[in-house]
């Protein structure tokens, strides 16, 4: 090759090399290769050589440009990955930063009601012991809501002001809107093989309405059937519970004989506070807060569980009342009032879902 070419060549490779960015390689390309550029001249210049010199020269020219224009496309490859790579260093993002509660926050950008806020710690809470969510109907057959869980045929709580009964269809009985989150144990039983270890949050329904009840609420089941279970199971799960959800490592809690025609024995569940000042863990009053029992050898048979093989115990709370206690929240009825002031001070934000921190 002509040495003015091999300069030239040598002087593109030289700028190439020193184009630090697609801009600056730009530049070079306009110089070498635009309409007024190095080589596009030596090309226009052909012209006005002598025709056994314009061959030779022609030849070696192209050949130059096809060397700038490969040189070229190598260098702007480089330095598309170098930018690639700096953006993707600059904008970074680290998920394990916590969020930027940014505008707008409140209620009125959405939050998290204080029952599906306590539904969230239960799930967390009873999740760490092994438990998983099962769920069930609202509407019920009286045989699942009440017969199956050996609640006979003329119990008060299968009276027409207390229960809501829907039409009965042609022949049979009057479906009901569950009275209680216990006919999931029933569902529960028929649908899967023990052992068992199940929670069951939900709404249920009664005939009652005043400070402290309204005809639809919320409760969480609890059914636990394996091998050899024993009250000290129940005991344990319980008082392991009721401390990590109210965040009182010395709760009291008192187990009180009581009666469930679907438990046998029966126990209600009570905890420490004061009457006086309503605080929960120490004043020396007591406070029912939940009923629980071993399951009754007539409900696990009714569910097609042999009771000779299979023992287990089941408990039932109301959500609202643990969330009314927790946060010293005195009246029911707001719950379902979707008043923003009300929620404005007692849900959370959803930026900051429960965690087992949380409870620790
Ligand atoms: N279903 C009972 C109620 O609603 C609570 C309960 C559940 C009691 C499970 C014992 C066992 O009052």
């Amino acid at each position: 090759m002509a040495d003015d070419l091999d300069t030239l060549r040598a002087d593109i490779e030289a700028a190439l090399a020193g184009a630090a960015d697609l801009r600056a390689l730009d530049a070079v390309r306009v110089a070498a290769l635009g309409k007024s550029g190095q080589v596009t001249g030596l090309l226009k210049g052909l012209g006005a050589l002598p025709p056994e010199e314009r061959r030779a020269r022609g030849a070696e020219v192209n050949v130059l440009k096809g060397e700038v224009e490969r040189a070229l496309e190598t260098r702007r490859a480089t330095l598309e990955a170098a930018a690639l790579d700096a953006r993707l260093a600059a904008e970074r993002l680290d998920v394990s930063l916590p969020p930027r509660a940014a505008a707008p926050a409140g209620p009125e950008a959405g939050s998290i009601h204080p029952i599906s806020r306590t539904m969230e710690e239960l799930i967390a809470l009873f999740g760490a012991m092994g438990f998983a969510v099962a769920e069930g109907p609202d509407i019920e057959g009286d045989w699942h809501n009440f017969s199956a869980l050996n609640i006979p045929e003329h119990h008060p709580a299968r009276q027409d002001h207390d229960t809501f009964y829907l039409t009965a269809p042609e022949g049979g009985r009057r479906p009901v809107l569950r009275t209680h989150t216990s006919p999931v144990q029933i569902r529960t039983m028929l649908a899967q093989e023990p052992p068992i270890r199940v929670i069951v949050p939900g709404r249920t329904w009664r005939a009652d309405h005043d400070a402290t009840h309204s005809p639809m609420f919320h409760q969480v089941e609890g059914l636990v059937i394996g091998r050899g279970i024993h009250m000290g199971h129940l005991k344990g799960t319980l008082v392991d519970f009721l401390r990590a959800f109210f965040g009182i490592a010395d709760l009291p809690v008192r187990f009180r004989a009581s009666y469930f025609p679907f438990t046998e024995p029966s126990m209600e569940v009570d905890i420490g506070w004061s009457r006086r000042t309503g605080e929960l863990g120490q004043g020396g009053d007591w406070l029912e807060i939940l009923g629980s029992g071993m399951v009754h050898p007539k409900v696990l048979a009714n569910a097609g569980i042999d009771p000779r093989a299979w023992q287990g115990f089941a408990f039932g709370m109301g959500i609202e009342r643990i969330t009314m206690l927790k946060h010293g929240i005195p009246d029911l009825r707001p719950f379902y009032e979707a008043d923003l002031r009300w929620l404005r001070h007692y849900a959370t934000s959803p930026l900051s879902p429960f965690t087992l921190h949380d409870a620790a």
